[in-house]
């Protein structure tokens, strides 16, 4: 079986519903950024000082190319579908599940978070911008969209479990 994985902006929910899922399908689940920071012994803000963005975007790509080969649960960071080559492995190796979240829940989630680097160093209004201009790669990335406004995770996982199992055989 193929890997799940959950791309979305920050603050869409993918760390919950991934594991949430993985309790429902019986399924193994990582969170790529908790990998990327344990196999760097680095918290993602000092990544992000230390060496910049573009090495941390360097780091999702080999996460994605050298990720054991295992039918497991992966929830991206919310920059891994901009792109195009992330993309192409995701849709390669598995299934992709595109959680869409409204700007206003997702901000009220991540304003206050000290541990995203570009929600610290944005405005709202540049945090919004980011959401907008993002929004196509994640359609592009995600073969099923997932509307997660006014449903609860209970909702969403049921969903999402329900579509993994129609698209087994295929
Ligand atoms: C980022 C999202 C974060 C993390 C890093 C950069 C982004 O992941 O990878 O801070 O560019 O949107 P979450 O989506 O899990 O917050």
């Amino acid at each position: 079986m193929r890997k799940i994985y959950l791309v979305g902006f920050m603050g869409s929910g993918k760390s919950v519903i991934g594991r949430r899922l993985s309790y429902f399908l019986r399924l193994p689940y990582y969170d790529m950024d908790r990998e990327i920071v344990r196999q760097q012994g680095m918290s993602i803000p000092e990544i992000f000082e230390k060496y910049g963005e573009e090495y941390f975007r360097k780091l999702e790509t080999d996460f994605l190319l050298n990720f054991r080969d295992e039918a497991c649960i992966i929830s991206t960071g919310g920059g891994v579908a901009v792109n195009e080559e992330n993309r192409k492995i995701m849709r390669r190796t598995g299934l992709v599940f595109f959680l869409d979240a409204n700007f206003e829940d997702i901000y009220k989630r991540v304003k206050n978070d000290k541990n995203r680097p570009i929600v610290q160093k944005s405005t709202k209004n540049e945090l919004e911008q980011l959401y907008f201009s993002r929004k196509k790669y994640y359609h592009l990335a995600g073969h099923i969209r997932v509307l997660t406004e006014n449903r609860s995770i209970r909702q969403i996982v049921e969903y999402i479990a329900f579509q993994v199992n129609r698209l087994k055989g295929e």
